[in-house]
């Protein structure tokens, strides 16, 4: 067939790229490597397993944009610059609250990032200095609007954020808004929830060249702005394929309903050639590290009965699914598949937990999109076509 192709390169390329841009090598970098085949994810080098140990959010937010481990005084300028841009104005709340009620969490915050531009007078700049301290403007802000939008969303007060607390504890204190008192030396915010939402932003925060920090490269290399750029990167993650697994999941579970009903529901769902939610990745043909880590989590805090029968289904699960798919497609959990679980024994919501996930990845997406900004070059992709290249128009009454 005669193909219409035109460009400085000689069309059509040979290459070995999928559907869905599989193997497709977008730019360098050394922010993140994840090597699907053994199951390692680093960020700079450093694995996931001690990051979720040792560091805090801030930390890895920091290593991730700035290309190394903080010294204490870098670590507290960084965080002072977080906490002081926490606040959110009044007309983002408003916005939030004029919107239908069902509308989903995932469309209210992309919703309300991209709004946020209106009210950053640098926004518009897009330098490579001014988005430097745009990027920390919004890691910032977009949990304040996460915690805002989750208490609009339960008809209860937005709450003001605070500047003693750490990124984690503050998110947590913002939802949930309890002060114990009787807990002085932990500022009053549930330190257990804070940390388990504090490793939770750390195993988010950057995962390679995933749909939606493709999503935020496209958009930015246009030299659009970070907070339309930040927007689009959630529209992305909010899909079931991508971050909106997460949701999948507890409600798959919950249909499941014990760990004996597995085996039938499993066998009916592959009759129906159905993916199973929080398995599977283009990436992992391994397990996924940080599925491991948060599988041991849900263990430390499944206390409840119904978190423990939650925790037995996915156990229950995860064994017929491996041993179904495992070796032969490897087909192994991912990260989407015990979060959940863990954000659930927390007490949190199940529309919280994709915008959880834009929490953290905001310093994974505002990373690479900084570490391409120096050799900026626009997205421009083909598309392969293969209609008619000539056809005659019929006016309408010929039709
Ligand atoms: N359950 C059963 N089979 C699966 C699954 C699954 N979850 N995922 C993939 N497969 C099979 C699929 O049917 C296909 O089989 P065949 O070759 O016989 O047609 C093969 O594995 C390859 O699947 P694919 O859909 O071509 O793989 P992909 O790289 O395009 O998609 C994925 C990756 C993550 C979208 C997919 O595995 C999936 O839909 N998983 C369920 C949704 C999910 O958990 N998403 C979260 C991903 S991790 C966190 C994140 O990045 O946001």
């Amino acid at each position: 067939m005669e193909r219409d192709f035109v460009g400085k390169k000689e069309f059509p390329i040979k290459c070995e790229i999928g559907r869905g841009l599989e193997g497709a090598i977008v730019n360098n970098t050394q922010i993140g490597y994840v090597n699907g085949k053994e199951g390692r994810l680093c960020y700079r080098g450093i694995s996931i397993e001690d990051l979720a140990k040792y560091s805090s959010f801030e930390e890895t937010a920091y290593l991730l944009l700035f290309g190394k481990l903080p010294k204490r005084d870098e670590l507290n300028g960084f965080k002072e610059k977080l906490k002081v841009s926490r606040s959110i104005p009044q007309g983002i709340v408003e916005m939030i609250k004029i919107l239908p009620k069902d509308t989903h969490s995932m469309n209210l915050l992309m919703s309300a990032v991209a709004a946020l531009a209106g009210y950053d007078k640098e926004s518009q700049k897009v330098t490579l200095e001014s988005e430097k301290e745009v990027a920390i403007r919004i890691i910032s802000k977009i949990a304040t609007v996460t915690a805002a939008i989750s208490r609009i969303k339960k008809g209860k007060e937005v709450i003001e954020p605070r500047e003693d607390l750490s990124h984690a504890e503050n998110l947590v204190y913002m939802i949930t808004g309890e002060v114990d008192e009787s807990r002085p030396s932990l500022r009053g915010v549930d330190e257990e929830i804070s940390k388990a939402i504090d490793m939770a932003l750390i195993l988010h925060a950057d995962h390679g060249m995933s749909g939606s920090t493709f999503t935020c490269m496209v958009i930015h290399a246009s030299l659009s702005d970070f907070y339309a750029t930040i927007a689009g990167g959630i529209g992305s993650l909010k899909g079931p394929l991508h971050g909106g697994a997460n949701e999948r999941v507890i409600k798959m579970l919950q249909e499941i309903g014990t760990p004996s009903n597995v085996e039938e529901w499993y066998g009916r769902e592959r009759k129906l050639h159905h993916k199973i939610p929080g398995f599977g990745h283009r990436i992992y043909h391994a397990h996924d590290p940080r599925a491991r880590i948060f599988k041991e989590y849900c263990h430390r805090v499944a206390t409840t009965e119904e978190i423990k029968n939650l925790l037995a289904i996915a156990e229950r699960l995860e064994e017929v699914e491996i041993r179904e798919l495992g070796e032969k497609k490897g087909i192994f959990p991912n990260v989407d598949f015990y979060s959940g679980i863990v954000y659930k024994a927390l007490g949190l919501e199940t529309s919280l937990f994709t915008p959880l996930f834009a929490v953290s990845r905001v310093a994974g997406w505002t990373a690479r999109v900084l570490e391409y900004m120096p050799e900026n070059r626009i997205f421009r992709p083909r598309a392969e076509y293969y209609g008619p290249l000539k056809q005659e128009y019929i006016p309408m009454e010929k039709r």
